[in-house]
């Protein structure tokens, strides 16, 4: 397994550009069972979930139609057609190296009328049931029952799911995959579904989008109720997929915790205003250029000071989001006082804490809540994370951290992060991968 070998201390300053967006490619791909047509996506970032779920999706009966980009890229522009449609079976093989699997589920069942996804199990950051997404699924006239942990799921007698009005809020708020699944299977039922408490976020509205494209029909994506009036046959689509809002803000935290000055293209700034108001907060100057496109602009981000400290609460979409949640309690380590993290959607993914710890960082946890007591400097150390987010927090510590830093296991990091290092590097960050067998 590669690592990083991380020099701390440099300053990061130039421009980087933000890539597509993993959490919002993977359902779009999953969308392309929906259609016999082909589907194509371009701005596809080039990663190990990407590779994942065209290896599903082929086990699926849907190809891949264009090769390949150079050295055995799997990004950039995507076109894929489902094409033998009597395959249903998404194996445990996959869906164990990829919980996004669940993606197909969804668009599977709408269009074949049955569909047999591996049940995910828990993962690094918490237990992640699917209770959410089957009761969507089952009020939609699914049948639904589990075999040899297989989820096995049948559209009623007819073959066509019908429409209806569904609650999809849970505990920790509504579920992002979930309103997925539910929205892309509703495209092809029989009548009109009302999805209430549907996730908000980005990545649902830009699957709306996609699916509207292909010719389904869908109103209020971005709010919390979507509705869809179920259409008989969707087709194919071309559509960009949205810039990565969770690795733009991540170049956020690395300009502010290098006390550096970098320009930040292609940022969804629009995608990230309670981020940018944490930033600000904290003391990081903003400044987006006039006239950029919101969701496509060019943003410069400076920190030339000792942050100060705040407080920050992971919610859903608009509010702060869970998966930046490490990067900036790597930042607020070098604070100047106490700041205090709240994690509401998943309780327990602080598996960055007690690593930070070993770079002296200073920080407290009490259930959901970890204080974070600012300490001058952090100092490089091995550390390592079994979850993609707290890899990128510890990237970030070790950018600012005396010494060496080594961040073992970089795979985590590479499933949501494209060739961090080579595009770290230009900026004036001294980081290198060393593969496993060095
Ligand atoms: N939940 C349920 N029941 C369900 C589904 C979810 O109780 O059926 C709970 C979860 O346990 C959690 C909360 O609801 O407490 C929200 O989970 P959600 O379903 O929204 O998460 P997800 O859709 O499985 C996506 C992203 C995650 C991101 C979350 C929250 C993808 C592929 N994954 O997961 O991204 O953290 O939304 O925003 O889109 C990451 O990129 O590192 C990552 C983990």
């Amino acid at each position: 397994m590669d690592s990083f070998v991380i020099e701390g201390g440099k300053r990061l300053e130039g421009s980087i550009r933000v890539h597509g967006s993993k959490n919002a490619a993977l359902p779009l791909m999953a969308a392309a069972l929906l259609s016999d047509q082909p589907v194509t996506l371009r701005d596809v970032p080039d990663l190990a979930d990407i590779r994942n779920m065209l290896k599903l999706l082929a086990e699926l009966g849907c190809e891949r139609q264009n090769e390949p980009g150079p050295n055995g890229s799997v990004g950039g522009t995507v076109v894929l057609r489902s094409e033998d449609e009597s395959r249903i079976h998404a194996r445990y093989d996959i869906v164990r190296t990829m919980r996004a699997s669940i993606c197909a589920l969804g668009p599977m069942l709408a269009r074949r009328g049955r569909a047999r996804v591996s049940m995910p199990g828990g993962c690094a950051i918490g237990d992640r049931p699917v209770d959410l997404h089957l009761r969507g699924l089952r009020a939609l006239g699914a049948q639904i029952t589990l075999e040899g942990g297989d989820i096995v799921a049948s559209a009623p007698a007819g073959g066509r799911l019908r429409g209806d009005t569904i609650f999809l809020g849970g505990p920790f708020g509504s579920t992002v995959l979930g309103t997925a699944n539910v929205m892309s299977a509703a495209t092809l039922a029989e009548g009109t579904t009302i999805i209430e408490s549907a996730a908000c976020e980005p990545e649902v509205v830009d699957l709306a989008n996609f699916l509207n494209r292909m010719g389904a029909k869908i109103t209020g994506a971005g709010s919390p109720r979507i509705t869809i009036r179920g259409v008989d046959r969707l087709g194919g689509a071309d559509h960009a997929v949205i810039p990565d809002r969770i690795e733009a803000g991540t170049f956020m935290c690395a300009a502010a915790i290098t006390n550096g000055s970098l320009t930040i293209e292609n940022c969804p700034v629009d995608a990230l205003l309670a981020v940018v108001d944490r930033l600000e907060h904290a003391g990081v100057h903003l400044e987006t250029m006039d006239g950029s496109d919101p969701f496509h602009a060019t943003c410069r981000v400076t920190a030339d000071r000792v942050l100060k400290p705040i407080e920050i609460t992971t919610q859903p979409h608009p509010g702060f989001p869970t998966d930046l949640q490490a990067q900036f309690m790597a930042l607020l380590c070098l604070a100047d006082g106490n700041s205090i993290i709240t994690e509401r959607i998943f309780p327990e993914r602080f598996l960055h804490v007690a690593e930070l710890g070993r770079m002296g960082a200073h920080l407290f946890r009490a259930g959901p809540t970890v204080v974070v007591s600012g300490v001058k400097r952090l100092t490089g150390a091995p550390v390592m994370a079994s979850d993609l987010r707290a890899s990128a927090g510890l990237v970030l510590a070790g950018l600012a951290a005396e010494g060496t830093t080594v961040v073992n296991r970089v795979y985590h990091l590479d499933r949501g992060y494209e060739r961090l290092e080579e595009r770290l590097a230009p900026l004036g960050a001294r980081i290198k991968r060393v593969p496993e067998s060095a």
